[in-house]
């Protein structure tokens, strides 16, 4: 194994103002290597279950991406043939520029973690960092060294002689983290790693991650079906469904500009309504008119915390009566359910300690056509 910078060093060399110019130049050659190309990729188990129906990626070195999609739409089939644990149907796999379709996932340099850990119980944290590095033939003491360094990275250096089952689950997941690190892939990977762990844990988790990441510069592909944690953590998602991609963007562009009613879904919207009608004035829901220039589309999406809510009816262009028929009291924000026309609207309000609504009252809705977007089945 080519002896690579330390975890650590790579780590530090980021925030490193006098060895900017060396960091530079490492980062750029780690980075061409750490990029990843997927062209019509295809996967059919068989007898004839189709699992990925033609992905092209294109992923530049030290993105954090992410695959976001409900169970059993390829995410980790998807990434297990990246690994090179699952062979591909058709189509060819790109990692620093090389293809690897066909090379084995031992010499690729990717690693994965995954959800289950996947720890070895009789050994100790020491040893499960240190395994990969062992099984490499790299010697005892460089062994011992790196452990030391990476564990001091990933803030567990007081779990190395801990046994596997005197962790908790973030702390399993750590280690798995760390011994993933420590053979310094091109390329990680990580399927779900944190949907084992309890909500704050997770929160914690999340930040941590995408600060390593920010650290070591080196790519991380991550899966996850939950788009919160895609849209916290991830430069870049792709969203999946039944084997193939819908949209690949940034966070923003995916929660703000959903391409088809199943991004738009899957990234929480509730306000989706048919488009009865399109004019040169606008366009007719089950909500009334709504004036303005929209692009052609067969569903209007209205964002919930994108509308105002005065009290009692006012007259305006976009201004829409309703009634309040439920309050959700979310903390940060209250969420109103409302009759609207002919449908539902769902809205959310800031709560900055201002009178809230109460279910009964009449209300207007003032729509602004910025927060508006049409879009395709
Ligand atoms: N080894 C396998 N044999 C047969 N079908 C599989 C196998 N692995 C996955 N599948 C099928 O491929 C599809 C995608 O699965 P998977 O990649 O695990 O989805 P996800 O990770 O998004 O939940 C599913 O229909 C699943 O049942
Ligand atoms: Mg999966």
């Amino acid at each position: 194994m080519a002896a690579m910078p330390n975890v650590e060093a790579r780590g530090q060399a980021t925030f490193d103002c006098a060895s900017e110019a060396a960091m530079a130049a490492e980062t750029k050659a780690s980075r061409a290597t750490s990029t990843v190309r997927l062209i019509g990729l295809t996967k059919t188990f068989s007898p004839n279950i189709v699992a990925l129906k033609g992905v092209d990626l294109d992923i530049p070195g030290g993105e954090f991406f992410t695959l976001l999609g409900p169970s059993g739409c390829g995410k980790t089939t998807l990434l297990r043939m990246i690994a090179g644990l699952e062979h591909a149907t058709g189509g060819e796999i790109e990692i620093g520029g090389r293809a690897v379709t066909h090379i084995p996932a031992h010499k690729r340099n990717v690693n994965t973690v995954f959800q289950s850990y996947a720890l070895f119980p009789h050994l100790s944290v020491r040893d499960n960092i240190g395994f990969g590095l062992r099984m490499c033939g790299v010697k005892k003491p460089d062994i011992q060294k790196r452990v030391i360094e990476t564990a001091k990275f990933i803030k567990i250096s007081e779990l190395l002689d801990r046994k596997i089952d005197q962790l908790s689950g973030g702390q399993k997941q750590r280690i798995a983290l760390a011994r993933a690190l420590i053979n310094e892939p091109d390329v990680l990977l990580l399927d779900e790693p944190l949907s084992a762990l309890d909500a704050g844990l997770r929160g914690e988790l999340q930040i941590e991650l995408l600060r390593i990441q920010r650290r070591l510069g080196m790519t991380f592909i991550f899966v996850t079906h939950d788009q919160q944690e895609a849209m916290v953590m991830s430069d870049r998602i792709a969203v999946l469904s039944d084997g193939h991609i819908q949209q690949v963007g940034g966070p923003k562009q995916l929660y703000e500009r959903p391409d088809n009613l199943f991004v738009a879904h899957f990234m929480g919207h509730s306000n989706l309504f048919p488009i009865q009608k399109h004019d040169a004035n606008g366009v007719y829901t089950e909500l009334g008119r709504i004036v303005g220039r929209f692009e052609s589309g067969t569903h209007m999406l209205i964002r919930p915390e994108t509308v105002t809510l005065t009290p009692g009816q006012s007259e305006g262009d976009n201004h829409l009566s309703a009634s309040v028929v439920e309050r959700i009291y979310r903390g940060s924000v209250a969420e109103y359910r409302l009759n609207c026309g002919a449908t539902e609207l769902v809205a959310k309000c800031n709560n900055c300690g201002q009178d809230m609504f109460e279910v009964g009252d009449t209300v207007t809705v003032v729509v602004e056509t910025d927060g508006l977007v049409t879009l395709n089945e």
